[in-house]
């Protein structure tokens, strides 16, 4: 182990580089100083209970998000809008809806505050964009951005303020169902995908009515449940915390996030929504975060179960005292606290504190200025569903999809003279694209892929047979759905349609509301009996391309084995069937690279690419056991990290390694990327990086860096790719930044498992 020495640069405490006004927003000072002094002036005329009502966010009356509450509230809910006791409402949209409600807030309560509204517009409002996790997988920042400002510009046009997006939750598990809603395992992709996000939903100009307020969550962890099993406990090293939880967290803070929210997990014993290490330390302490915190849906009350808190005066009084400044449904900091205050077990100082962040949060949004411009009733009819958003979700769409393998070039598909088969549970679903965050739009809504094949224009003739029914009741965002595992009497059919077809185009995989909040999985195979029919099928007819419909990653070992053609087509949204027909077809040639890894096996969970090597990690002597790994199962992944395939191909060559470290702090990478293939394509070049040894151990590799190029066929490009201390450095087990001096290796290619590399020193 290198020890910290005199060469060792320790950029102390620069986890947080950020002063407080430099995070504005709005970049003018005058104004920021100005809303500073309306809200200290407001915060005078408050009484201590106007000041807790600001603290206190109720759910609506139209949707659930969370368990439904047995505490009788609903009764009181209005009456305590009425007496100044609420500063937030959820799942209330629609411009009459937001509207009734502000205007008990703002012409029938004493100061006359108006309310944030907020929503889960995870992807997309009305006009749904894919799940999160497939957008990752286009790697496109700039449509990652677009997608977020589709959504804020319709939501805010239902009268929604507030989004409780980005997710920016690291996770290594497939089994948890909330993968589909984050950046996937990555921290580096992660971190940019949280910024473009953020910046989506919040614009440049936070008054514009376009825009949303964003908020980061799940502070911290969330996505660390251990087993993959929703609101399980995290218990992850300190290391882990600051090099891979955190940054994404780090990035949407540095963008100017207005909110974050905690999470129902406990860390190091410790409920997130009452750590004060996170919040009032990391959060609000060295990154001098000036937004609010909310609680998650009950998470204070859920500290109760926890056993951190007796009951739930304590439970309110420790989710203060660690920097929770919002209640999302526990019903407890307006019960709870003015007595708290009263008997001095809570310093008044902390209301205020709350208070003032999140009265802040309201100026800048503008809401003082016209608490309704959200509620503009001709500005919803115009913007709900246009166009425009279809055309920008279907580009993103077929940004997302995956192309994991392609076997004797069986996609793209012909134009004409074919017959071709559309066939299983998923091909004519008009709601399961949808997938699991979609609660602002309607049923039915998306194109089929059924739908997408007969739209298209080309001449071949195309057939259906749905083979079997996936889940057999009703899907709901809130309740279990009842998988068909016995049903088989549609396969005949399947089987007839498939032997006279061509081309087969089966679309399998998860229903949307397999993945998601609280849909954990212990099996990742292809749900109910679509495995037998996928094989039933493929023994009459060999030409299938395999279309996943998948929220993420699934174990298809047997698929990949024996389909010569699979492409994971997620849940894409509104324009799923149009964004496969005209992929498949080869219109747009496929370039998405998988966010997070395929298991070969759900016992190799959690897997990811950037793992710790052991100290064991090959086979000291053939048929040795004595080495890390599994005795009936390989190590590696299905398909890696950064995976994904296109119609043409590329090849890397010439990498070369200037290190100009000592002089000017940079070292620059040079590769050539090649179009090798026959047809025009977009590559999503990576470039990794391993530190061989350090005082504390680094993962194998470690993203830092990627471009999309598009290439002619034969056309050559040489990237230049640049390491800086930023690119170089790690944060300790203290959480300071340091750049270590050594020896690291630079690895190139299309995936994490690029092998042309080279070694340099610093
Ligand atoms: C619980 C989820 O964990 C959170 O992400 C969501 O924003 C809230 N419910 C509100 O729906």
């Amino acid at each position: 182990m290198k020890k910290l020495n005199s060469y060792i640069l320790l950029i102390s405490i620069s986890f947080i580089t950020l002063g407080c006004n430099s995070t504005k927003n709005s970049g003018n000072n005058e104004l920021v100083d100005e809303i500073d002094i309306k809200v200290e002036e407001l915060i005078k005329e408050m009484t201590l209970d106007e000041k807790i009502g600001q603290m206190n966010q109720y759910n609506g009356f139209m949707d659930f998000t969370g368990p439904t509450p047995q505490n009788g509230f609903e009764a009181v809910k209005y009456e305590n809008i009425r007496k100044g006791l609420v500063g937030a409402m959820l799942n209330v949209h629609g411009v009459e809806n937001v509207r009734a409600v502000q205007k008990i807030a703002v012409e029938e309560t004493r100061l006359g505050i108006p309310l944030l509204f907020g929503f889960d517009v995870i992807h997309g409002f009305k006009t749904i964009s894919p799940i999160p996790l497939a957008e990752a997988a286009s790697w496109d920042l700039e449509a990652i951005k677009k997608s977020a400002q589709i959504a804020a510009e319709e939501a805010s046009a239902a009268g929604i303020n507030w989004t409780f997006a980005p997710m920016v939750d690291i996770s290594r598990d497939a089994r948890w169902g909330r993968v589909m809603e984050g950046a996937g395992e990555d921290p580096y992709l992660g971190s940019l995908i949280a910024k473009a996000r953020v910046e989506g939903f919040q614009g440049v100009d936070l008054t514009s009515e376009k825009t949303l307020a964003a908020c980061a969550k799940h502070f911290a962890a969330y996505g660390f449940a251990e087993a993959g099993r929703d609101y399980n406990t995290a218990d992850l090293g300190t290391s882990t915390l600051y090099n891979t939880v955190l940054p994404p967290f780090k990035a949407a803070l540095e963008s100017d996030v207005k909110t974050f929210m905690n999470g129902f997990n406990i860390l190091n014993g410790i409920p997130s929504t009452g750590d004060a290490f996170l919040q009032r330390d990391i959060l609000k302490g060295k990154w001098e975060f000036d937004g609010f915190v909310v609680s998650d849906w009950g998470s204070i009350t859920e500290m109760i179960p926890h056993g951190f808190a007796k009951d739930g005066k304590e439970a309110a009084k420790l989710a203060i005292l660690a920097g929770s400044d919002m209640d999302m449904e526990s019903y407890l900091y307006v019960t709870k606290l003015a007595e708290l205050v009263k008997n001095g077990e809570v310093d008044e100082a902390l209301i205020d504190d709350a208070v003032r962040r999140i009265l802040r949060v309201k100026f800048e949004l503008g809401l003082f200025d016209d608490p309704y411009k959200y509620c503009d009733l001709e500005r919803e009819t115009a913007t709900i569903g246009k166009q425009s958003f279809h055309d920008e979700v279907l580009e993103i769409a077929k940004k997302s999809i995956v192309l994991l393998k392609n076997e004797n070039n069986l996609l793209p598909l012909q134009k004409s003279g074919q017959k071709i088969a559309v066939i299983g549970p998923l091909a004519a679903d008009k709601t399961s694209p949808l997938g699991s965050w979609r609660i602002g739009a309607d049923d039915e809504t998306a194109v089929s892929v059924l739908e997408g094949f007969k739209k298209y224009n080309s001449t071949n003739q195309i057939s259906y047979a749905k083979g079997a029914d996936l889940i057999l009741n009703k899907p709901l965002f809130t309740t279990e759905l009842e998988i068909n595992t016995s049903d088989t009497s549609g396969f005949g059919e399947a089987i007839q349609t498939a032997k006279n077809a061509d081309v087969i185009v089966m679309v399998l995989g998860e229903h949307g509301f397999q993945s998601g909040e609280g849909r954990s999985r212990t099996n990742l195979d292809l749900p109910g009996v679509q495995q037998q029919l996928l094989e039933e099928v493929y023994n009459v007819n060999k030409n299938v391309v395999l279309v996943l419909q998948n929220g993420r990653p699934l174990t298809i070992n047997w698929a990949s084995e024996n389909i010569p053609s699979i492409v994971v087509g997620w849940h894409l949204g509104t324009q799923s069937g149009n964004a496969l027909a005209q992929v498949l077809y080869g219109d747009y040639n496929p370039s998405g690279k998988l966010p997070m890894t395929f298991p070969r096996n759900v016992g190799q969970l959690p897997l990811y690419y950037n793992y710790y090597n052991t100290g064991r990690p090959v086979e000291p002597a053939p048929n040795q056991v004595f080495w890390s790994h599994y005795i009936d199962e390989s190590n590696d992944p299905l398909y890696p990290f950064g995976y994904g395939l296109s119609y043409t191909s590329f090849e890397y060559d010439q990498l070369e390694v200037t290190n100009k470290f000592s002089e000017n702090n940079v070292v620059e990478i040079l590769i050539t990327v090649k179009n090798t293939g026959n047809t025009s394509g977009k590559e999503t070049a990576q470039l990794y990086i391993k530190d061989l040894y350090s005082s504390v151990v680094k993962p194998v590799r470690a993203l830092k860096g990627f471009q999309q190029i598009e290439l002619e066929p034969g056309e050559t490009r040489t990237l230049q790719f640049l390491l800086t201390e930023q690119e170089l450095g790690f944060y300790d087990n203290s959480g300071n930044w340091v750049v270590e001096p050594g020896t690291f290796e630079v690895f190139v290619g299309g995936n994490s498992k690029a092998i042309l590399s080279k070694q340099f020193e610093i």
